[in-house]
């Protein structure tokens, strides 16, 4: 595996972290050296790559990272790349460092850094998908969905709980911006009784009436689950449109930012560590400017710049199941 000429791996992770992003890092630090080349670690994302703050990774500088949420790396949001003179900057680091690759563990959004950088600098780049939206488009699954998917389903478990001893309706908001993969699913594996979705309007008459035909017919508790992005807004705003006509007493639970935290799934785990290795091995037989997808039980790669040219679309299978299992 030596047609491409890489002699040194770059590495960093960006954008929004995500669960399984540290298996990644791990599994390119190792799948390089096990190739016989070297990594550097970028911390802060394209933030680290402008302020040449990049060390040496080695096989041991990566161990007991597996089991952690978050990026031993860190993490950035870095408006400065986005313009001519920070890719020019960050460019003048890659040569100074001597990097003849680099690959990017985040969303689309640092997928299109990438891509605007490698066409600026001929540098080959791989994407790694980490996002607990799951949203990126050509790969089934990103790092930290199933993890933050679990988490959320904890907390709708436990609410649960108290909404059936006080016969209440609760409303929980989970995360997801632009996207209610995170909703879906949680609202699903959860038993709630809706889900309310970006991607799909809402009917909020419909709804009421079905919590009111749900009370009569013998529930005593009731969990709607709302994407963050939801086109009538958050939880609350929700609330506010249900109110008592629901029949029921309501309280509002925000889920927020754990869900992007804890200790990363078997699933996340093992994502991460193919995904990685992968992202290795492709640049290393000559690829370029490709992101690593998981397609059902495959792991392939795609042209990058599909995952900002397309959106993902929600499989209609998947809000019908909901619908149907919550009569
Ligand atoms: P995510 O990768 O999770 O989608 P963002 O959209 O915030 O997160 O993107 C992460 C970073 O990627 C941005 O802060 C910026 O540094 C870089 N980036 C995003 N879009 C572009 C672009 N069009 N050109 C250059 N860099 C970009
Ligand atoms: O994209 C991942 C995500 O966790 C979204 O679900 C959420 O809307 C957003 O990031 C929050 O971003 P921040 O951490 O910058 O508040």
């Amino acid at each position: 595996m030596s047609e491409s000429g890489i002699k040194t791996f770059g590495v960093l992770t960006s954008g929004g972290d995500s669960a399984g992003m540290n298996a990644a890092v791990r599994a390119v630090v190792r799948g390089a050296i096990y190739h016989g080349k070297k990594v550097k670690g970028i911390r802060r994302g394209y933030r680290g790559l402008i302020e040449n703050d990049i060390f040496d990774m080695g096989a041991r500088s990566v161990s007991g990272i597996i089991n952690k949420g978050g990026t031993i790396l860190l993490t950035a949001r870095c408006e400065e790349f986005k313009t001519r003179e920070g890719m020019l900057k960050a460019a003048a680091v890659i040569e100074q460092q001597k990097i003849d690759a680099l690959i990017v563990i985040g969303g689309d959004g640092s997928y299109r850094g990438a891509y605007e950088f490698s066409k600026l600098i001929d540098i080959p780049v791989a994407g790694v998908p980490g996002s607990i939206d799951n949203d990126l488009y050509g790969t089934d699954f990103s790092l930290g969905f199933d993890t933050a998917a679990n988490v959320a389903l904890e907390a709708i478990d436990r609410i649960r709980d108290t909404a059936t001893s006080h016969e209440r309706l609760f409303l929980i908001e989970v995360m997801g911006r632009h996207s209610g993969f995170l909703a879906l699913w949680t609202s699903i594996a959860g038993g709630a009784e809706e889900v309310l979705l970006p991607e799909t309007p809402n009917d909020i008459p419909r709804l009421i009436e079905k919590l009111q035909r749900g009370k009569k017919d013998g529930k005593i508790s009731s969990i709607i689950v709302v994407a963050e992005g939801d086109e009538a807004g958050g939880a609350m705003e929700i609330a506010q449109q249900i109110g008592k006509q629901s029949g029921y007493e309501v309280r509002v639970s925000i889920l927020g930012h754990q869900q992007r935290g804890g200790a990363p799934t078997v699933f996340d785990r093992m994502l991460g560590s193919e995904m990685g290795l992968e992202a290795v091995e492709a640049l290393l037989r000559g690829e370029r400017d490709i992101m690593v997808c998981k397609q059902g039980v495959d792991l392939v790669t795609k042209p990058l710049e599909l995952a900002w040219k397309n959106k993902k679309l929600m499989d209609p299978r998947g809000p019908r199941l909901a619908e149907i299992l919550s009569i």
